[in-house]
C-alpha cells in the first residue's frame, strides 16, 4: 500500500508506521488522518504483522492537527474532522495487535491524543507532550478530554488542558503519560524490543487482553469481571493455551500459532 504522508516498513512481524511530513512537524492534515486509518485497516488484515510502532519523521512525533486546515473549518467541517479523527484513533486503541507510540519529539494536541490512543507510549528524552488547543481558542477534538483524565487523573489532566503547557518526557513519565523515557538514539530499538517481548506471547491472548481492558474500562466492575471471565474462557479453548501450558510443564519455549 502506497501513502503520500506515511511510510510503512515491516520486519520481524513488527510494522513501523512513520508520519512523514517533517517540514510541518507531521501535523495531522485530513489526508494524514485518512491514511493512518487505511494503514491500520491494512495492518489488521496482514497475518505477517503482529504489532505496530507509530513514530514521526524528523524532530517531531506529531505537532497536532494541521492548524492551516482547522483555521478554515466551519462548525460542521470541524465536527466531521473530529469524528473522523476519533474513529481513526480508535483503530489504534482497539487494534488486536499491540500498538506502541515511539514518541521522538513534539506530541502536541492531536499528536498527544494519538499517542494516548496507542497501547503504550515510549518517550525519547527529547519528547514533549501537551494539549495546547486552548491557546488557539479550541478544545481537543480527538478524545483528549476523555483519554487524558483516564491516563493521568482528572486534576493533572485539567491542569494540562487548561494551561496548555508543554511538558518534557520526564514529567510525562512522572504523571503516567509516558510508560518509559529512553535515550533518543535507542528509541526505535527499545520500541522494537518491547514489541518483540509482546510478540513472544500468544497472539489471541494479547488480543483478548486488549479487548478486556478496552471493553471493561468503562463498565461497572461486576460486568467488567464477567467480560474478563468470558475472555479467560475463550483463551482456555485455544490451541495456544494447550501449547503454552504444556511448554511450561515440559520446560521448553512455547511455539504459539495464533489459534
Ligand atoms: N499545524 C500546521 N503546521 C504546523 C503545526 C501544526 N499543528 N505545527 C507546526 N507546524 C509548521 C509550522 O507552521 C512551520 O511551518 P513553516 O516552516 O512552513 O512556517 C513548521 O511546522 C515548523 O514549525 P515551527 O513553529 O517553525 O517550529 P518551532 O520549533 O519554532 O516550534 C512548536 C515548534 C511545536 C512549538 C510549534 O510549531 C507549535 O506550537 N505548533 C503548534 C502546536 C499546536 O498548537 N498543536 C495543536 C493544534 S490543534
Amino acid at each position: 500500500m502506497l501513502f503520500q504522508t506515511l511510510t510503512l516498513d515491516v520486519a520481524d512481524r513488527v510494522a513501523v508506521l512513520t508520519v512523514n511530513r517533517p517540514d510541518k512537524l507531521n501535523a495531522l492534515a485530513d489526508l494524514v488522518i485518512r491514511e493512518l486509518g487505511q494503514a491500520m485497516d491494512d495492518l489488521r488484515g496482514r497475518d505477517e504483522v503482529g504489532a505496530v510502532i507509530l513514530t514521526g519523521a524528523g524532530r517531531a512525533f506529531i505537532a497536532g492537527a494541521d492548524i492551516s486546515e482547522i483555521g478554515k473549518a466551519d462548525a460542521l467541517d470541524a465536527k466531521r474532522r473530529s469524528r473522523l479523527g476519533q474513529e481513526v484513533f480508535r483503530k489504534f486503541e482497539t487494534s488486536p495487535k499491540p500498538t506502541i507510540a515511539a514518541v521522538n519529539g513534539f506530541a502536541l494536541g492531536g499528536g498527544c491524543e494519538l499517542a494516548m490512543a496507542c497501547h503504550v507510549r515510549l518517550a525519547s528524552e527529547h519528547a514533549k507532550f501537551g494539549q495546547p488547543e486552548v491557546k488557539l481558542g479550541l478544545v481537543p477534538g480527538y478524545a483528549g478530554t476523555q483519554r487524558l483524565p483516564r491516563l493521568v487523573g482528572k486534576g493533572r489532566a485539567l491542569q494540562l488542558l487548561l494551561t496548555g503547557e508543554i511538558i518534557d518526557a520526564q514529567e510525562a513519565y512522572r504523571i503516567g503519560l509516558a510508560n518509559a523515557v529512553v535515550l533518543a538514539a535507542e528509541l526505535m530499538d527499545r520500541a522494537r524490543a518491547m514489541a518483540g517481548a509482546m510478540l513472544a506471547n500468544a497472539p489471541v491472548a494479547l488480543a483478548l487482553c486488549i479487548e478486556a481492558v478496552n471493553a471493561g474500562y468503562d463498565l461497572p466492575f461486576e460486568e467488567a469481571q464477567q467480560y474478563e471471565s468470558n475472555a479467560f474462557g475463550l483463551a482456555a479453548a485455544t490451541e495456544d493455551k494447550r501449547e503454552g501450558t504444556a511448554a511450561f510443564l515440559e520446560k521448553r519455549t512455547p511455539a504459539f500459532r495464533g489459534r
